[in-house]
């Protein structure tokens, strides 16, 4: 396997799914918006056709590989040995009120690790990309996480989940204490865009709960290779299918996991 010449095929798909979407926004009639689980966790035609596009390109890439996708358009194999994970459309919900804030999100991991990451933030024409062995990158250009020290200097990134659990009062607590002592915090709609913008030194950390696999998987991935430092909310490895995951640059994250940690109950 060529992780090299698989990654090229990826951008590729990534870039033309990208354009498909583009268009579609442009012209996107909200009668077609449809809901999934509740009457704010949307979906459309768009993700779902987006979803069939990459997972026929990436198949055709890895022959051998599974699939986890969020739109479950093709069978489910998280077992095999070699996953593509894809989420087709990371912020559905900006793309249908034609906010240009939403990604492609696409990881391909062997066996637990992940060995490739790409995030086409399609709004900026901006490919975030990385695979193993090797650094981060933005379209042509290596990327690397912020060098700012302190939380006090941080701009950092956060989402709300569409199912409120019964956490969300001490989630708000948290979010209370970084707007504090922290330059901000924002609310980009895109999971994959918080990652991918922590891994270029936007932003200086992000975290959330009730996240996917699909939002995560190549975003954290480029974080790691950016040389930034991805957990859960635990401090542990498991933020791809955990839910939880704090990132950020090595020289906040402590700051920041500790804050969670106790507020948290862990
Ligand atoms: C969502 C986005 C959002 C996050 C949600 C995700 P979707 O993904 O990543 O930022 O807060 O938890 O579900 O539904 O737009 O692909
Ligand atoms: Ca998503
Ligand atoms: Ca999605
Ligand atoms: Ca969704």
């Amino acid at each position: 396997m060529n992780l090299q010449t698989i990654q090229k095929g990826v951008i590729k798909a990534s870039l033309e799914v990208g354009d498909f979407i583009r268009k579609e926004g442009m012209a996107f009639d909200r009668t077609r918006i449809e809901q999934k689980t509740g009457f704010n966790n949307l979906v459309s035609y768009v993700d779902k056709e987006a979803e069939k596009r990459l997972v026929d390109a990436l198949h055709k890439l890895v022959p051998e590989a599974g699939f986890v996708t969020e739109e479950g358009t093709v069978e489910q194999n998280v077992k095999e040995e070699f996953k593509w994970i894809i989420d087709p459309l990371d912020g559905t919900t900006n793309f249908l009120h034609g906010m240009p804030t939403y990604a492609i999100s696409i990881g391909l991991t062997r066996g637990d690790d992940t060995i490739l990451g790409v995030v086409y933030h399609i709004g900026r024409d901006e490919c975030f990309h990385a695979i193993e062995n090797d650094a981060a990158y933005c379209n042509e250009k290596q990327i690397r996480v912020s060098a700012i020290p302190t939380l006090r200097e941080s701009l950092l990134a956060t989402g709300f989940p569409y199912n409120h659990s019964g956490k969300s009062e001490l989630y708000l607590d948290i979010i209370k204490h970084f707007l504090k002592h922290t330059h901000g915090i924002r609310r980009l709609g895109s999971a994959a865009i918080d990652l991918a913008y922590v891994a270029c030194g936007r932003l200086e950390g992000f975290f959330e709960y009730n996240l996917n696999p699909w939002d995560v998987a190549a975003g954290a991935f480029i974080v790691q290779q950016a040389g930034g430092k991805v957990t859960d909310f635990k401090g542990g490895k498991d933020f791809v299918f955990g839910n939880e995951l704090c990132a950020a640059n090595m020289l906040v994250h402590e700051e920041m996991l500790q804050l969670i940690k106790t507020r948290w109950g862990y």
